[in-house]
């Protein structure tokens, strides 16, 4: 038996096959570009996604007997706004979770409408990520577009609908939207009537683990899959990512550094904090979650190698960085692209404060790390506030691929940071879910239970944590101390 998952990234997307042990037999990936057509925008093209998939599920498929595949599930980026028109075409590229172009519906949103009626109909409140104001942005800047969107879906709804011709998507993904009533698990009549939309423009729900339908006969049949291939919806990429780390059933807790970076911790019931800091949606494995979310976490990695040094040579810049000791004057802000958790703030930017003539690229390169690693402590101090008691976490994204960022993740959290035996997060989840949904399951965290194990613990080292702590609480001063400078900026 086989079992497939497809990760809808932002820059790739990467397929994986398991067999029924766990075991992963083959992965690919596939890149497709992201554009950036106006500050602040972030676009990509549907059909590109759909392209790749395709053309992924080929390659992924050769070498292996198509036959044996049960079934198929995703993981995708969420908060992506996909509009169809009645012929079913894309009709604009989809604004995806990390355009920040929605500041003006945002304050509608909170202000106007008021963050409190709209926690209370959606369990959050409104951020530019988001999907409903997306919407509202389209019916107001792109009227013609609005009126022609007879579909509006996320990014891993639509490849479900063209694998399948089945509109659906799952409460995990749907929670991103902010027009998901999460705590009751059904769309909200009353963010609905807010955006001018109505049901029947959007998916039919499921939860993450439930088949929807076949793979299209013409399709199997092209990828030489039997008639009878399940296909299981899947969930959002963070949901779903936390499936892939086992983190299912109460109080376990993740943190994933991928493009962005999140602290996501598993419930058994809904919880909202007290500020709406934290994300509250619902679980891929049919309870709820609490994430925060830094926009830039391996992101900043990346432009920081990439972009600014020219460079490719991860492994040695992360070298040199392990040779910098822990410095108490400088510090990196990560945010390149405006910040989520705690500040929702799509005015602020990335930053390197406090260099002084000592400082080479080795301490800038250490401070990037750190950045990110004290961004996802400020989600980490949320959720102890508000009695989530957390010793050890699971750790995946490229990012934990670094030895050096995992330590620093531990020694700023005070927590085990365990890997496990498979590092492909959202597309091992999605995996997870195929094979839950064609049955080989009861329940998702009996698939997490058998499949996955701890590979290395990484234990924090109480001498960086206190010089951490110590870090940790200067670097909170310096976004209250720069907002106001950088609204004036931008
Ligand atoms: C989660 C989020 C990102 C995207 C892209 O809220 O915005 O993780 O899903 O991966």
């Amino acid at each position: 038996m086989l079992f497939i998952g497809i990760d809808i990234g932002t820059s790739s997307v990467k397929l994986l096959a398991i067999d029924e042990g766990g075991k992963i037999v083959n992965t690919i990936s596939r890149d497709y570009p992201l554009s950036f057509p106006k500050p602040l925008w972030s676009e990509q093209s549907p059909e590109d996604w759909w392209k790749q998939s395709l053309e992924g599920l080929k390659e992924l498929l050769a070498g292996l007997n198509p036959a044996d595949v049960k079934s198929i599930s995703f993981s995708g980026q969420m908060h992506g706004m996909v509009t169809l028109d009645e012929e079913d075409r894309v009709v604009r590229p989809a604004i995806l979770w990390n355009d920040q172009r929605t500041e003006k519906e945002c304050d509608f949103l909170n202000n106007t409408i008021g963050k409190k009626n709209i926690s209370l109909w959606t369990g959050n409140v409104a951020l530019t990520g988001f999907t409903a104001p997306k919407v509202l942005w389209l019916k107001e800047n792109e009227p013609e577009n609005f009126a022609r969107a007879k579909k509006i879906m996320l990014p891993k709804d639509y490849l479900a609908y063209m694998l399948t011709g089945v509109f659906a998507t799952d409460m995990s993904d749907a929670s991103g939207t902010l027009y998901l009533d999460v705590k009751r698990r059904g769309w909200s009549q009353q963010m609905l009537d807010i955006l001018g939309i109505s049901t029947e423009q959007l998916p039919r729900l499921y939860e993450s683990y439930e088949v929807i339908g076949c793979v299209k006969p013409e399709l199997a049949e092209m990828l030489g899959l039997s008639h009878d291939v399940q296909v299981v919806i899947g969930g959002g990429d963070q949901a779903v990512a936390a499936v892939g780390g086992g983190v299912v059933g109460k109080g376990s807790c993740s943190v994933s550094l991928g493009t962005s970076g999140v602290v996501f911790t598993a419930n058994e019931d809904f919880f909202v904090d007290e500020f709406n800091s934290l994300h509250s949606f619902c679980h891929a494995d049919g309870k709820y979650h609490l994430m925060g979310v830094t926009l830039a976490a391996a992101a900043s990695l990346k432009w920081w190698v990439e972009e600014i040094n020219k460079s490719e040579d991860y492994d040695g810049l992360l070298k040199e960085a392990e040779e910098a000791k822990i410095d108490d004057s400088l510090f990196y802000l990560p945010y390149l692209m405006g910040e989520r958790t705690p500040h929702n703030d799509p005015n602020c930017r990335g930053t390197f404060i406090g260099m002084n003539m000592t400082h080479e690229r080795k301490h800038m390169t250490r401070a990037v790390l750190e950045g990110v690693a004290f961004s996802l402590r400020d989600t980490f101090e949320i959720m102890k506030d508000m009695g989530v008691n957390i010793d050890s976490i699971s750790i995946n994204g490229g990012g934990a691929k670094s030895r050096l960022w995992c330590q620093i993740i531990a020694d700023v959290l005070k927590v085990q940071v365990n890997k496990l035996n498979t590092n492909e997060g959202p597309a091992y989840g999605a995996a997870i879910l195929a094979a839950v949904g064609h049955g080989l399951f009861n329940t998702v965290e009996d698939a997490c239970k058998s499949f996955l194990k701890i590979s290395e613990t990484i234990e924090p080292k109480e001498e960086n944590a206190e010089l951490y702590d110590k870090k940790y609480s200067s670097f909170s001063k310096i976004y209250p101390a720069t907002k106001a400078l950088f609204k004036q900026l931008i």
